[in-house]
């Protein structure tokens, strides 16, 4: 997407003013200290930062994780600010699929239940979960590994299968922390050119975290968060 189609497309999220503090008196952390931020329709963004930089703090926030301790945040029309529980819990179920680093897949469940598991959850008729669970799995290539339990596949399968989980609901919003945190460089790749093309083909927005500068090459546009803050790249500075 150029930046005149992004500049166009509706609001997917919005921060207004997050903060977020942990803590009381002297043990206070400020994890997010102020961080302003527009999420449209379509776009790639990732944050990039050092660890400690409050990228988690920031996703969980804006996914309907946790609240924020000051600021406001939006989802298209709706303030998730001011929703109760279970609008939250509303929220993360229908229009937010998440991938974290360390895959969180089920390891008493296959493959295939693992990706079906959010739909099953939310009632959808088995046939209906079946076909979506095995068009994912296809797309993100481990057909031949649906029967398999997570600790049978390799870290790359496992990443992808929690890609197939993340969109088997169809979510507008794609949450990736660290997606490719415990991966080596050659499967990191993959699941960053995966999720580019899931991007385009699906039209699925998505905000990844990541402290791996080479990620970012996949963006649509990249921004950097230091010290619980969204700054400028500072030339020259790693991050
Ligand atoms: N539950 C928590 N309690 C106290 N401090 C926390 C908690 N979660 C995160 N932090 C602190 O908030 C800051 C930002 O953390 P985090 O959002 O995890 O950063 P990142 O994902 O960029 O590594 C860090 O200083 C971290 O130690
Ligand atoms: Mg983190």
């Amino acid at each position: 997407m150029n930046a005149v189609a992004a500049a166009a497309a509706p609001l997917v999220l919005r921060a207004e003013g997050v903060v977020k503090t942990y803590g009381e008196g002297e043990a206070q952390v400020h994890a997010l200290r102020g961080v302003d931020f527009d999420l449209r329709e379509g776009e790639l963004v990732v944050l990039l930062g050092a660890s400690g930089s409050g990228k988690s703090t920031l996703l969980n926030i804006l996914g309907g994780l946790d609240v924020p301790t000051g600021g406001r945040v939006f989802y298209r029309d709706v303030e998730l600010t001011h929703a109760d529980e279970s609008a939250l819990t509303r929220y993360r179920r229908e229009h937010v699929g998440f991938v974290f680093q360390f895959f969180n897949l089920l390891p008493t469940l296959t493959l295939a239940d693992n990706i079906g598991l959010p739909c099953l959850l939310a009632g959808l008729p088995e046939a209906e979960v079946e076909a979506r669970t095995r068009a994912l799995a296809s797309r993100v290539g481990i057909t031949h590994r649906l029967s398999h339990y997570p600790q049978q596949v390799s870290g790359g399968e496992m990443q992808r299968a929690a890609i197939a989980r993340a969109l088997v609901h169809r979510p507008a919003l794609l949450v990736a922390d660290e997606p490719t945190g415990n991966l080596d460089s050659a499967n990191g790749a993959t699941v960053i050119s995966l999720l580019a093309e899931l991007n385009r083909e699906l039209g699925v927005t998505i905000l990844l975290a990541t402290h791996a500068a080479d990620v970012a090459a996949a963006a649509h546009r990249t921004i950097h968060m230091r010290d619980g803050q969204m700054v400028d790249a500072p030339a020259g500075m790693p991050v």
